[in-house]
C-alpha cells in the first residue's frame, strides 16, 4: 500500500508522514512543490529521508501554477464575495493534479493532505483528486486523530523520535498562514476576534499605505488576450511579472485585505491577505478591457463573474461548470491587448492611462466638440422615446408611479 501525501516539510506534515506510516503500515511518498511561498523546498528532501521516505518529489511548479491557474482566472477579473482575491483557492488544483498524477506514476492507491476538517482546502484538495481519479483513497489524519493541539503533536515528535527542528520555522507564528506567488493569507489567533484590528507586524509582505513612499511608482503592463506579457516593455514569463509585481505592490503598501468570508462548510471566518501583485493585475486588466470588450460581451461576463469565484472558492477548478466559464471567457479575451500604465501610491493602484490597437474607443463619436460624426443627436429622441413607451402606457392607465 502507497499514500502520496503533499508535504510542506514543517511540523505538522511531518507527523503526518510517521502516523501514515504507523497507522496505515504503507509506503508514503512526499511531494513539496515551489509555488513561491518563498521558502526553500529542498530542505524537505532531507527530512523526507530522515522519516525513511524512498520516493521524494520536489518541484519548481511557479510557471505552471501562474500560467495556467493565475492568469485564466485573472482573465476573469474573479473575487470571491467582493473582496477576496483567491489566492489559496487557486492553487488548490494544481496540487491536487500533481498528488494524482504522481500517485499514478508510483503506483500508489491514496492520496493525503494536511488540511484540518473544518476548512476549504480539504474540500479543494479532494474534490479535485477524485475529479481526476474516480477511485483514490483519500487519508485526512486531521478528521482521524487526536493530535489537536500543539501540545500533543510535540509529544508524538518526541516518542517518534521526529527532530524537532522540523518545527522551526523560525519563530512559530501565531496565525495559520498559507502563501504562494499570488498571495499570503493569516487566520486564526487574535483574528479569530473580527474586532481585533490586525498588528502592523503580521503583515510580511507589504509596507502600511502609511508608510509607503511619498513619490507615486509608474508602471506599464503589456497585454496580450487578457494577460501581462511585458512589465515596462520587458518581456516576461507570468510567474515573473507577479514576482515583480509583488515587489512593486509591497513596496507600495498595496493588496492588503481584512476580512470574514463564509466557508463552504458552513462556517464564517475572519482572514487577512496580502495581494500586491495581484491587485495590481486586476485593476490593469479591467482597464485593457474597458477599451477593447463590447459592451454586453462586458456585462455578461460580470455577471459570469460571481459564479465562477464560487466553483473556484468550493473547490471545483475540475468540473465541467469551470471548463464551460473558462470557455466562455477565454472567448471574450481575444482582443484584450495593449498597455496600461499603473500609477501605485500608498496603498492604490490607479491607473492612468491605457491605449490599444484593438480599442473600441471612437473619439470622433465620443467628442463633446464635433457634432457632425457617425452620430446624430436626433437619433436619441426615437430611442428615448420607444425605450419610454411601456412606461408611459403604464403610467397612462394609472399604474402607481413611485
Ligand atoms: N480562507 C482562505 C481560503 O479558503 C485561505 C485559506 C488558507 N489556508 C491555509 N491552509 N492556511 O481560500
Ligand atoms: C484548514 O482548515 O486546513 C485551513 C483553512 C481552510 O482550509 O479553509
Amino acid at each position: 500500500k502507497k499514500v502520496v501525501l503533499a508535504y510542506s516539510g514543517g511540523l505538522d506534515t511531518s507527523v503526518i508522514v510517521k502516523w501514515l506510516q504507523e497507522t496505515y503500515d504503507c509506503e508514503v511518498v512526499t511531494f513539496t512543490a515551489d509555488i513561491g511561498q518563498g521558502e526553500e523546498v529542498e530542505p524537505a528532501r532531507a527530512k523526507a529521508e530522515a522519516l525513511g521516505v524512498k520516493e521524494i518529489y520536489i518541484e519548481d511548479l511557479r510557471e505552471e501554477f501562474v500560467r495556467d491557474y493565475v492568469y485564466p482566472m485573472f482573465r476573469a477579473n474573479t473575487i470571491y464575495e467582493g473582496e477576496y482575491l483567491l489566492g489559496t483557492s487557486i492553487a488548490r488544483p494544481l496540487i491536487a493534479r500533481r498528488l494524482i498524477e504522481i500517485a499514478n506514476q508510483t503506483g500508489a492507491d491514496a492520496i493525503s493532505h494536511g488540511a484540518t476538517g473544518k476548512g476549504n482546502d480539504q474540500v479543494r484538495f479532494e474534490l479535485g483528486a477524485y475529479a481526476l481519479k474516480p477511485g483514490v483513497k483519500v487519508i485526512a489524519p486531521w478528521r482521524e486523530w487526536d493530535l489537536n493541539s500543539r501540545e500533543k503533536l510535540m509529544a508524538y515528535c518526541d516518542q517518534h523520535d521526529i527532530p524537532v527542528d522540523f518545527s522551526s520555522k523560525k519563530k512559530k507564528s501565531p496565525y495559520s498562514m498559507d502563501a504562494n506567488l499570488l498571495h499570503i493569507s493569516y487566520e486564526g489567533g487574535i483574528l479569530e476576534d473580527p474586532w481585533a484590528e490586525a498588528e502592523e507586524d503580521m503583515w510580511r509582505w507589504s509596507v502600511s499605505p502609511e508608510a509607503a513612499p511619498d513619490q507615486p511608482t509608474y508602471v506599464e503592463l503589456t497585454f496580450e488576450q487578457g494577460d501581462i506579457v511585458a512589465i515596462d516593455g520587458v518581456p516576461m514569463k507570468p510567474h515573473e511579472v507577479l514576482e515583480k509585481l509583488n515587489k512593486m505592490g509591497g513596496d507600495n503598501g498595496i493588496g492588503r485585505l481584512d476580512i470574514v468570508e463564509n466557508r463552504y462548510v458552513g462556517m464564517k471566518s475572519r482572514g487577512c491577505y496580502e495581494t500586491p501583485g495581484g491587485s495590481i493585475m486586476l485593476r490593469a486588466h479591467r482597464a485593457i478591457e474597458s477599451l477593447t470588450l463590447d459592451r454586453e460581451e462586458a456585462h455578461l461576463k460580470d455577471e459570469l463573474m460571481p459564479k465562477y469565484a464560487e466553483v473556484i472558492y468550493n473547490g471545483y477548478w475540475w468540473s465541467p461548470e469551470r471548463r464551460m466559464l473558462q470557455a466562455a471567457i477565454d472567448e471574450t479575451q481575444k482582443n484584450v491587448s495593449g498597455v496600461v500604465r499603473m500609477k501605485l501610491y500608498k496603498g492604490s493602484a490607479i491607473v492612468a492611462g491605457r491605449k490599444s490597437d484593438a480599442s473600441l474607443f471612437d473619439e470622433s463619436i465620443a467628442t463633446f466638440e464635433d457634432d457632425a460624426g457617425a452620430y446624430d443627436q436626433k437619433d436619441a429622441e426615437g430611442f428615448i422615446k420607444l425605450n419610454a413607451l411601456r412606461l408611459r402606457i403604464a403610467a397612462g392607465k394609472g399604474r402607481r408611479q413611485d
